[in-house]
């Protein structure tokens, strides 16, 4: 079903719900640039998915072009990169229905996320539940092959599969079915306060919590001194439990400077806590510092970044468009001049 002569379509998106956290530059944005060149790109601005949970409008706005603004900071360029906002394209929300109603409800109720977010809550909207079905749409509307994430939206794209085979089976070849790239190494990025939690952006502005990609260079260094680790005295990778927060800064470490595994166990070998903090801390301040300060440029440009956006919108509609109406078509609407693809 894929055109052979296609480049490999790639899509993901962050929700503009807070500062975005270092495990969101290290298990996603940083996979993002490895495909710019070679693949068809759809890097998307997810604030549909932000307001299941209530945001403030004035800040959400705000918070959709800083994403925006972090993108192109962290070198999504977007000649080579489509960038846009959920919101804008329309056939994401009513993509979205359509596939709502072909999804049994116990598959949404399975969820390790709902079941998380949903046990905090007395009051559950129903936004929580369905948003993974959002998350199918988003991807199957772009027939996207590869859906480079983190290892907590494993499942979700799992069930972006199901939901899309599921479609093909009841109206015919429709969607490609997409697959999670995971990658190898900061795939989970850990909670620096708590080496037994994922790094969260709902959770970022906590002291101690997280690196943010905007944070200064004292911010950094005071996070990653209070890191938790253990009472141990060895630094080296391990997936012991009791390891977990020095493997989480030393793979913080790999992925910004790149260097294998043995050399830098050997590197820190006989070295102290302390001292190994101080040099991943320094590590962090130098790989961010030139992102923070083009975004600080950017976001002094919101004419710019809406100008971005809106050819981005465009460039995705253009493809989501047309797939919506294939889906309206197999599904028996009836077609109507009103709602004419462009
Ligand atoms: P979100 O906004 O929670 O996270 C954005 C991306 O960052 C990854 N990530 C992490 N990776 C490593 N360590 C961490 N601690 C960490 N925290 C977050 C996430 O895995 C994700 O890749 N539902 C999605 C957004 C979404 C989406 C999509 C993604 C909506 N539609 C379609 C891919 C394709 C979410 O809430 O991500």
């Amino acid at each position: 079903m894929t055109d052979p002569v296609r480049k490999s379509r790639v899509f993901s998106g962050i929700q503009p719900s807070g500062l975005l956290p270092l495990g969101n530059y290290l298990g996603a944005i940083r996979q993002w640039l490895g495909t710019q060149a070679d693949h068809e790109n759809y890097f998307c601005i997810v604030d549909l998915h932000a307001v299941t949970i209530y945001q403030q409008p004035e800040m959400l706005r705000r918070k959709t072009l800083e994403v925006a603004a972090m993108y192109l900071a962290a070198g999504v360029d977007p000649r080579l990169s489509t960038i846009f906002v959920q919101s804008h394209v329309r056939a994401h929300a009513e993509g979205s229905w359509l596939l709502t109603c072909v999804t049994p409800v116990g598959w949404l109720e399975r969820m390790t996320q709902y079941k998380a977010k949903a046990g905090q809550r007395t009051s559950v909207g129903a936004g929580l539940l369905v948003y993974p079905v959002l998350q199918a749409a988003d991807i199957v509307l772009y027939d996207a092959n590869e859906v480079p994430v983190g290892e907590d939206q494993k499942q979700h794209v799992e069930l972006a599969q199901d939901i899309a085979q599921r479609f093909n089976h009841l109206y015919g070849e429709t969607f490609v079915i997409p697959q999670a790239v995971i990658p190898a190494s900061g795939a989970r990025i850990l909670a620096l306060n708590d080496p037994g939690r994922k790094m969260s952006k709902s959770e970022a502005h906590q002291r101690g919590h997280a690196v943010c990609l905007t944070d200064d260079a004292d911010e950094i260094r005071n996070a990653i001194q209070r890191a938790v680790t253990d009472l141990g005295r060895e630094i080296v990778f391990s997936q012991q439990p009791e390891k977990a927060g020095v493997n989480n800064l030393l793979e913080i470490y790999e992925l910004l400077t790149g260097r294998p595994r043995p050399e830098i166990e050997a590197h820190f070998e006989g070295r102290g806590y302390g001292e190994f903090k101080q040099e991943v801390a320094e590590v962090v301040i130098e790989a961010l510092r030139p992102i923070r300060e083009r975004y600080r440029e950017l976001t002094g440009e919101p004419d710019e970044l809406k100008r971005i956006l809106e050819v981005g919108a465009e460039n995705a509609a253009a493809i989501a468009e047309p797939k919506l109406a294939e889906m309206k078509q197999k599904m028996g609407f009836l077609a109507s001049p009103r709602y004419r693809v462009k």
